[in-house]
C-alpha cells in the first residue's frame, strides 16, 4: 500500500504512537476458555455489518429529522458511536437491533475526545457535520494496534470542496465560508482507495453545491450501503461500488427507515470456523457476492461453498491445502479476513505466504499463533506459513479485533484447552460470537473473574 507521506501545510500527521487500550487488570478481565477438537453443525445467524452500521449512524447526521436503522448489531463499537452521537445532541432510542435516531438538535463542535479517539469510524462524521452545519470540530482518531491510521485523504478532499481545515492540538477544525456556508462540489482523486475517506467525502458531497466526482474511490459493499442509505434520504449518487462516484448536491434530505446489510466479515469468519474444524455448517443471511474472494480462497484450499438460497451458504469442508494470499482493497481479498485465514493456513498442508498490503502493523497475531504451535515466520509485510498437522491449546492474548477472532478459530481446531485474553477487542466487532459458536456445538465459555 503506497504510504502517503506528503503533509499538507498545517496538517500534522496524527500522533503515530499506537494508542493501546488502557492497561486492564488482567486478573479481573473475562477470558474465553475453548476446548478444541469438536466438530460443528447447524446454521448460524449472521448479524448486520459493523462497518456499515457505524457509517450509517454517522450518515444519520445528514438528516434534519429523524431516521430509523434496523439490523444494527449489538456491539461495543455501536454503543460507542451511540454515545458520540448523543454527546453531539442526538436522541437515540434502541429497540433490540433497531435504532431510532433524532438529530434535530446537534452541536457540531462538541464530539468528545475520549470517545472519538477510541472509535475511528466516528471521525467519518466530519463530512456529514460539515456539509449540514458549515462548521465542525472533531478530534483526530489517532492510531491503533494495526497502524497509524492517518486521515490526510479525508482532509485533502474536504479542502478541495472549499472547506477551511486546520488541526490544532489533535483537534480538526473545519468551516465553510461564503454567504450560504455550503461546501462546493469538486473533482477529487484519492491517492489510495480509502474506505473512510470515500465515505467522508460522499457524505460531504450530498448537500454540497454542484457536482462532486470521487476518482479512485473505495468499492467496498459498505460504500454501496451508505450510498443507498443517502439516496433513500433523497441524495443523488451514481457509481457507488465502482472507482468513480458522482454526487449531485441537493438542498436537503429527509427521514428514512433503512436496514443494514449482513456482515461479510462475520460471515467469512464463520466459513473459516467450518473449514478449520472440518465441519459442514450453513450461514444466513448473507450476500454471496460480497464474499467472492473469501469463497474463492476456501475453494482453492480444498473446501466447497454452495448456495442453498440467494441469502444462504453452506460450507463443505475438505483436506486443507496451502495457498498464497495478498490483502487488497475490494474486490481484492479483504484485510479484515487476513488473521482468520492465517489460523486456517497454519494447519493446511504445504507452504503459504500471506502479504498484508493494507495496514502496516497487522501481523501481531503471528506470535500468539506460534504459541499454539504454528510454524510462521514474518519478513516485512509477509508471513511465511508452513502448515503443521495440529495446533496445541495455549493461553493467548488478542491484540486487535480480527486477531481475536483468529485465536478463537485456532482454539476450536487445537488439541486441548485454549484461553483467549483481551476479549475487549473481540466484543468491539462480533455480536455474541461464543453464543453463536456454542449453538453450532463448539465447546467454549466466557469465564469472568468471579467464576
Ligand atoms: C475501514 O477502515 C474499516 N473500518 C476497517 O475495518 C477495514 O480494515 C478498512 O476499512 C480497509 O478495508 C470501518 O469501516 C469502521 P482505509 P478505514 O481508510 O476506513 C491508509 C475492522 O476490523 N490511509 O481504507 O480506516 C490507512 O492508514 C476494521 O472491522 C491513509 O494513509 O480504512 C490504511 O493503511 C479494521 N490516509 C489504508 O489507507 C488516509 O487519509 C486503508 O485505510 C486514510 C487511509
Amino acid at each position: 500500500m503506497p504510504r502517503i507521506t506528503k503533509l499538507e501545510d498545517k496538517i500534522i500527521s496524527p500522533i503515530s504512537n499506537i494508542t493501546q487500550p488502557s492497561v486492564l487488570n488482567e486478573e479481573t478481565q473475562p477470558v474465553l476458555e475453548i476446548w478444541g477438537g469438536n466438530s460443528l453443525n447447524g446454521t448460524v445467524n449472521i448479524s448486520g455489518a459493523k462497518n456499515s452500521a457505524l457509517v450509517l449512524m454517522a450518515g444519520s447526521l445528514l438528516c434534519p429529522e429523524d431516521c430509523r436503522l434496523s439490523n444494527v448489531p449489538d456491539l461495543v463499537d455501536i454503543r460507542r458511536m451511540n454515545q458520540i452521537l448523543t454527546a453531539l445532541g442526538a436522541k437515540i432510542t434502541k429497540n433490540g437491533n433497531t435504532l431510532d435516531i433524532d438529530v434535530r438538535e446537534i452541536n457540531p463542535t462538541q464530539a468528545p475526545y475520549d470517545l472519538v479517539s477510541q472509535l475511528r469510524a466516528s471521525f467519518f462524521a466530519i463530512g456529514a457535520l460539515l456539509t449540514r452545519f458549515g462548521i465542525v470540530r472533531i478530534p483526530l482518531p489517532g492510531g491503533c494496534a494495526i497502524g497509524a491510521r492517518p486521515v490526510e485523504l479525508h482532509v485533502k478532499g474536504l479542502r478541495a470542496m472549499s472547506a477551511n481545515v486546520f488541526i490544532d492540538s489533535g483537534i480538526v477544525h473545519a468551516h465553510v465560508t461564503g454567504s450560504k456556508r455550503r461546501l462546493q462540489g469538486a473533482k477529487i482523486y484519492l491517492d489510495y482507495p480509502s474506505v473512510g475517506a470515500t465515505e467522508t467525502l460522499l457524505m460531504a458531497a450530498t448537500l454540497a453545491e454542484g457536482e462532486t466526482i470521487i476518482e479512485n474511490a473505495a468499492q467496498e459493499p459498505e460504500i454501496v450501503d451508505l450510498a443507498n442509505f443517502c439516496c433513500a434520504m433523497g441524495a443523488k449518487i451514481r457509481g457507488a461500488g465502482t472507482n468513480k462516484i458522482i454526487i449531485s448536491g441537493v438542498e436537503s434530505l429527509h427521514s428514512v427507515d433503512y436496514k443494514v446489510i449482513p456482515d461479510r466479515i462475520e460471515a467469512g469468519t464463520f466459513l473459516v470456523a467450518g473449514a478449520i474444524t472440518h465441519s459442514e455448517i450453513s450461514l444466513a443471511p448473507v450476500i454471496p457476492e460480497h464474499l467472492v474472494p473469501v469463497i474463492a480462497k476456501l475453494e482453492t484450499m480444498g473446501c466447497r461453498v454452495i448456495s442453498e438460497s440467494s441469502t444462504r451458504l453452506k460450507l463443505i469442508p475438505g483436506v486443507l491445502k496451502a495457498t498464497d494470499i495478498e490483502t487488497l482493497p475490494y474486490p481484492g481479498f479483504p484485510t479484515d479476513m487476513q488473521a482468520q485465514f492465517m489460523a486456517l493456513l497454519s494447519i493446511s498442508e504445504g507452504s503459504s505466504v500471506i502479504s498484508e498490503t493494507v495496514f502496516e502493523n497487522r501481523l501481531r497475531h503471528v506470535a500468539e499463533l506460534q504459541r499454539m504451535g504454528a510454524n510462521i515466520r514474518v519478513k516485512g509485510k509477509h508471513a511465511l506459513i508452513q502448515g503443521v498437522p495440529m495446533l496445541s491449546g495455549a493461553p493467548v492474548m488478542a491484540t486487535d479485533l480480527r486477531a481475536s477472532a483468529a485465536l478463537v478459530l485456532a482454539g476450536l481446531a487445537a488439541q486441548g484447552k485454549t484461553i483467549v485474553r483481551g476479549l475487549h477487542h473481540l466484543d468491539r466487532g462480533y455480536e455474541n460470537l461464543e453464543g453463536k459458536l456454542q449453538g453450532l456445538g463448539a465447546k467454549l465459555q466466557r469465564i469472568t473473574s468471579n467464576q
